[in-house]
């Protein structure tokens, strides 16, 4: 069956309240479209959670900066769209970039402390982007749970932070990272690269695994496995960061690791910026 597919507010707000009149929960996967099998497991995902799945693509340009990729970032919407229908999602919300900032929109969503840092360093403003059409997205859909990957870590935290600073009532998700068989994790972004760039990202991966053994045959020290990781990335690659994290609140440890970690890590190859993370878990 095909997926209903909804452009304005007005109509996919009657299609929500259509359902919660009939007493159903609404799980919700906002993207922004070039829809690959990591955002299908994230449909698979929702549907687990929720009697009916809202799907939303929207490029949203407020969370891109004046030099990235707004322009050419892959549009795909047919093939969304059977992609979506495949996965059994109910209704996708494709609004126009009018409706979600008319000019009488002023409000923003600042995080002024983990939104500055990691990749809030190397993208100002993007953060602030991804926050302020997430609680819109919030508003117009209302969903009981939104689902989002774990590829995005630190949006991920960010979000979930603003749910709960926001007393929000909405379950967030996460949803482990699907690679590709050579271990390149599944990206929109993908499609940049060429064949012998992805040679050369694949060392992303490697590298990442690379310090999850070393943590896992007992190193402890975040310095160390940041190091570990380093030195296995292709010197092609422009590094932003590698850094060890708590996962509690992506601070750093200020000694050896003592609680749920996770390693993540930018890097630029050519015009693709390509960003991955592994959680590194200390067992009970
Ligand atoms: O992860 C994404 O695709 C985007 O950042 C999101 C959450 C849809 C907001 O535009």
């Amino acid at each position: 069956v095909a997926v209903e597919t909804f452009i304005t507010i007005d109509e996919i707000q009657g299609f929500v309240a259509g359902h919660r009149r009939a007493g159903r929960t609404v799980a919700f996967v906002p993207t922004m479209g070039a829809l690959h099998a990591g955002h299908a497991k994230l449909v698979e995902v929702a549907r687990q959670h929720a009697d009916v799945t809202v799907v939303s693509i929207f490029v949203n340009p407020l969370q891109f900066g004046p030099n990235e990729d707004f322009a050419r970032y892959p549009r795909t919407l047919n093939a969304d769209l059977e992609i979506l229908s495949e996965q059994d999602a109910d209704g996708v919300f494709v609004p126009n970039i009018q409706d979600m900032y008319p000019e009488s929109s002023q409000t923003r969503i600042y995080n002024d402390r983990i939104a500055n840092d990691l990749c809030g360093r190397f993208r100002p403003g993007h953060f602030e982007g991804v926050l302020t059409v997430v609680m819109k997205l919030f508003g117009i859909v209302s969903p009981d749970t939104a689902v989002f990957g774990k590829k995005d870590y630190q949006q991920l935290k960010l979000i979930s932070l603003m749910v709960n600073d926001f007393h929000m009532p909405l379950k967030i998700v996460g949803v482990d990272t699907l690679r590709d068989s050579d271990g390149l994790a599944m990206s929109s972004r993908n499609r940049y690269l060429k064949t012998e760039e992805r040679q050369h990202a694949i060392s992303i991966p490697s590298a990442l695994k690379a310090a999850l053994s070393a943590f896992s045959a007992g190193e402890r020290s975040p310095q160390k496995l940041e190091e570990i990781a380093f030195n296995s990335l292709s010197p092609e690659l422009k590094v932003e960061y590698v850094a060890v994290r708590k996962q509690r609140d992506l601070s750093a440890f200020s000694d050896g690791i003592d609680q749920n970690a996770v390693i993540l890590l930018a890097a630029k190859l050519g015009g693709t910026r390509l960003i991955d993370n592994m959680e590194l878990n200390l067992r009970g």
